[in-house]
């Protein structure tokens, strides 16, 4: 047999995928800790996800936990979502359905040392991904975006999609801002493009399996790593930082969500945009609707674990936001999502999927 052009080999596989309705799905940052149960969820929900991860921010194991909990193969390309050449080919070769976009930075204060960093992996990544949307005519987008945007809320603690959006308090959460712009500068050049930007409030949690969830590389920044590795004996114990704030107990409050509810809002909004006829795009947010302190989370865990943490206050984390919860009522209305699992249900899968994993180093 003669051997085949490029482009002759592309079009099988275009036909092949036809013949099967695979219905690729593009997750960039799939192996990730809110990309990994995503494509989870993509794939127990009939879905063909095609991962691009290049693995400097997540670890290969996470990628061998999706197939153990699927029993399905992976499709994992290592591509920087930066290198625009390379991530044509993965559009050339399939023929996506839709595009969840986590590939990312996402530590607060790195931004702030190396804010070029951020900008450069967080607007280059997410401005190659609409290039290739609308070159290739991918109509379906999820982008991650964060509660980060709202900053501080001035009167009420609770947000809703319509609160102000306030000037982002570090690199990190400016590159959300303008990757939020970007799109809606997109949308209204009269593109064919369906987008939703999901503003995640905290993601806490891990597969009820314990077979995938969160791997910090290096000293975690996040408070329920902290909590677990302290358990674990990984840190030698945990700093609150502030006691002084006007909230129920003077720590902050944040909106703790299940990733597993994270991960099942992104498979409600890729449904629900392949529904869609007009252009649009959609801010969302995604928590619980439900403020929890600092300390309420820390005396959570220490009644869930049966043990007794080590803590002490310190002194406030600069750039930290003093209380902010969600109104998710959007989110329900828009396409009937709402949480199904509470901040205590997070912390025990997160308390379960750090004793796996330092059960597994021994
Ligand atoms: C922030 C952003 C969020 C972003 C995330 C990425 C806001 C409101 N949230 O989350 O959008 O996606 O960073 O990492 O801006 N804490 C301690 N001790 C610790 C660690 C944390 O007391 O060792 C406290 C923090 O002061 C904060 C709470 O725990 O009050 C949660 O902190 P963290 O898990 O880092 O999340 P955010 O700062 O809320």
């Amino acid at each position: 047999m003669n051997s085949l052009p490029n482009s002759d080999l592309m079009y099988f596989s275009f036909n092949f995928d036809a013949m099967n309705n695979a219905k690729h799905i593009l997750v960039t940052g799939g192996a990730g800790y809110i990309g990994s149960h995503t494509v989870v969820q993509l794939i127990e929900s009939g879905y063909t996800p095609v991962i691009v991860d290049d693995l400097r921010n997540a670890h290969a194991k996470s990628l061998d936990g999706i197939k153990k909990i699927t029993g399905k193969e992976i499709i994992h390309q290592p591509i920087d979502v930066c290198d625009l050449t390379a991530l044509e080919k993965v559009f050339s070769n399939y023929s996506f359905e839709g595009i969840i976009h986590f590939a990312a930075y996402k530590a607060v204060g790195e931004s702030v040392e190396q804010p070029l960093k951020y900008y450069r992996n967080n607007i280059l990544g997410l401005v190659n991904v609409l290039e290739l949307a609308q070159k290739f005519n991918v109509k379906n987008i999820v982008f991650s975006s964060s509660c980060t945007v709202y900053g501080e809320p001035e009167n009420e603690k609770v947000v809703t999609e319509n609160s102000p959006i306030q000037i982002a308090n570090s690199p990190y959460g400016n590159t959300k801002q303008i990757g939020e712009e970007i799109i809606q500068d997109f949308i209204k050049s009269g593109v064919d493009c369906k987008i939703l930007n999901l503003r995640y409030f905290n993601p806490v949690g891990a597969h009820p399996s314990s077979i995938i969830g969160e791997f910090p590389l290096g000293k975690p920044n996040n408070l329920m790593p902290v909590i677990t590795q302290t358990a674990v004996g990984k840190l030698p114990k945990i700093t609150v930082f502030g006691n002084d704030y006007d909230t129920i107990d003077g720590t902050c409050v944040r909106d703790y969500i299940h990733v597993m509810d994270v991960a099942e809002a992104h498979v409600k909004g890729i449904n629900w945009l392949k529904n869609q006829d007009k252009s649009l795009v959609e801010q969302l947010n995604i928590g619980t609707g439900k403020g929890t302190s600092v300390l309420e989370l820390i005396n959570t865990f220490e009644e869930i674990s049966g043990q007794k943490l080590n803590w002490e206050f310190g002194p406030r984390r600069s750039g930290d936001v003093v209380e902010i919860f969600a109104d998710v009522t959007k989110m329900l209305n828009l396409m009937n999502w709402k949480p199904n699992r509470t901040a205590k249900d997070a912390v025990i899968d997160a308390w379960n999927w750090e004793q796996k994993l330092t059960n597994d180093k021994k």
